[in-house]
């Protein structure tokens, strides 16, 4: 199970012509690879995962997730496809106010038709893998930033995906947090054999992760931009 896009490119419309996010984009990520992608702001990192999860489509070139193209799906099978194999976590953890840890779990199980016996078990055993087992009852008013974002893992997780796709998951985080959370993010890539690619901006977690990819001006490119000299 694995991630493969092969000479992606995306425009979007910008007035009477269009503003290139990713240009000739071609990218590997196998099952138990935990990938960091960072680049300046504006460069298309986010670009690169909404292809990548199939909530765009590219202009041109291919997506494959877990061995299936995407590009000739239809929009149901689309949606299947992503309840069924791609978990997504973000950078503020959009969980739903009204519902506790266990229950933002459950709705996943609901919304893909899992029995439900068997969604209560994996969501259980899920909250405790995120160290969060005696606070499954809480809301998440009542959970601090990082717990809020272990939940966020524990949901993306729900499906058990082939792909986990990450934009950003520290920045509302102090450093340790955010050190937790990449930590958690790299362990369960290997225990549960993920292809995982996570948007950071910020290289101070990339050391958890497998392999850099960086991207500019929606290119991937072998090294950071040099910095300017002042
Ligand atoms: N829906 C959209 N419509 C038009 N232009 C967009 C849209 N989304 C992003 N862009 C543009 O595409 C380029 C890449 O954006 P993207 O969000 O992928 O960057 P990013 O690397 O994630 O940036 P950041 O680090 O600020 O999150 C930017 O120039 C942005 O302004
Ligand atoms: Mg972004």
């Amino acid at each position: 199970m694995s991630l493969t896009l092969d000479s992606v490119n995306l425009t979007y419309p910008d007035g009477d012509s269009r503003l290139t996010a990713l240009d000739d984009v071609s990218l590997h990520v196998s099952a138990g690879e935990f990938v960091a992608v960072t680049g300046p702001s504006g460069s298309g990192k986010s670009s690169l995962l909404a292809v990548a999860g199939t909530l765009i489509t590219p202009d041109s070139g291919r997506v494959e997730i877990a061995g299936v193209d995407a590009g000739p799906l239809s929009s149901a099978a689309r949606d299947r496809l992503r309840l069924e194999s791609i978990g997504f976590v973000f950078q503020q953890a959009n969980l739903l106010a009204s519902l506790t840890a266990l229950d933002q779990l459950l709705l996943v199980a609901d919304l893909r038709g899992d029995d439900k016996a068997a969604a209560r078990t994996r969501a259980s055993e899920l909250l405790e893998r995120v160290g969060l087992a005696n606070k499954a009852h809480r809301r998440p008013a009542r959970l601090s930033g990082g717990e809020r974002q272990r939940v966020n893992v524990a949901r993306a997780l729900m499906g058990s995906p082939a792909l986990l796709l990450v934009d950003e998951p520290t920045s509302a985080l102090d450093r340790d947090r955010g050190e937790a959370i990449v930590t958690l993010l790299a362990e369960v890539t290997r225990e549960q054999n993920l292809a995982t690619l996570m948007v950071t901006h910020d290289l101070a977690h990339v050391h958890l992760t497998d392999r850099v990819v960086h991207v500019h001006d929606g290119r991937l490119v072998d090294s950071p931009e040099p910095v300017p000299a002042a």
